[in-house]
């Protein structure tokens, strides 16, 4: 069964609390969070701090994805904010998996991420080691951009890599997710369909949820 991780981009901070029940009412099994620092991307969201309210307030997975420069610097304080999964981006490091092990041995998960012009290539080799692997349908920055399915591919030979290892490593997908492509990504092997305005920008959490699971 597919995973579904509400991103909180879209949500309505001013009653966050509320916003984070409704999607747990709603189905949803993680909560997806933004890490966006102005310089790995064009734009500043949310810090550790608000990681650690969040965490007092929900036990839904918290899957943070760090789009930001130098996470090596940042990951320990989300792990301490309570953060169970903490995706990197394979653009902001020169080697991932001192990263990737660093935030294993203290305790999460470890994911790695990488944007639609960048090849799978470039991560094959540390598949194994990884416990999640996020293909962004976006370029990174914002929620609310359209679908790039010429990422298709990378996240098919991404879910058969993944098959070969035998261990349980997500595949995650990112960006522009919505009841007409669900399908289409759950086809080519994604497990974890991340959504932010699909969801919070619908009337109705539930049915948006149950879209994306069923598609
Ligand atoms: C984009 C973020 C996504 C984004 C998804 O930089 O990583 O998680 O919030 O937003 P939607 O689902 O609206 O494309
Ligand atoms: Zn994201």
């Amino acid at each position: 069964m597919v995973i579904i991780a509400p991103s909180i981009l879209s949500a309505d901070f001013t009653k966050l609390h509320e916003e984070i029940k409704a999607v747990t009412d709603a189905g949803a099994e993680w909560l997806h969070i933004d890490v966006m620092d102005g310089h790995f991307v064009p734009n500043i969201t949310i810090g550790p701090v608000v990681v650690e309210n969040i965490r007092k307030k929900t036990s839904l997975f918290l899957d943070c994805h760090l789009m930001i420069e130098h996470p090596e610097k940042f990951v320990d304080a989300f792990l301490k904010a309570g953060a169970d999964l903490i995706t990197i981006h394979q653009e902001s490091v020169s080697d991932p998996l001192v990263v990737i092990r660093h935030i294993k041995e203290s305790g999460g998960k470890a994911g790695i991420s990488i944007n639609p012009e960048t090849s799978f290539e470039s991560i094959r080799s540390i598949i194994p080691e990884v416990d999640l692997v996020l293909i962004m349908s976006v370029h990174p920055g914002f929620s609310g951009q359209r679908f790039i399915p010429e990422v298709l591919p990378k996240l098919k030979e991404a879910s058969q890599v993944i098959k070969k290892t035998k261990k349980r490593i997500y595949l995650q997908i990112d960006g522009g997710i919505n009841n007409q492509n669900a399908g289409l990504v759950k086809k080519n092997g994604a497990d974890v369909l991340v959504a932010a305005s699909f969801i919070f920008k619908s009337k109705d959490y539930h049915t948006a949820i149950k879209q994306l699971k069923e598609a």
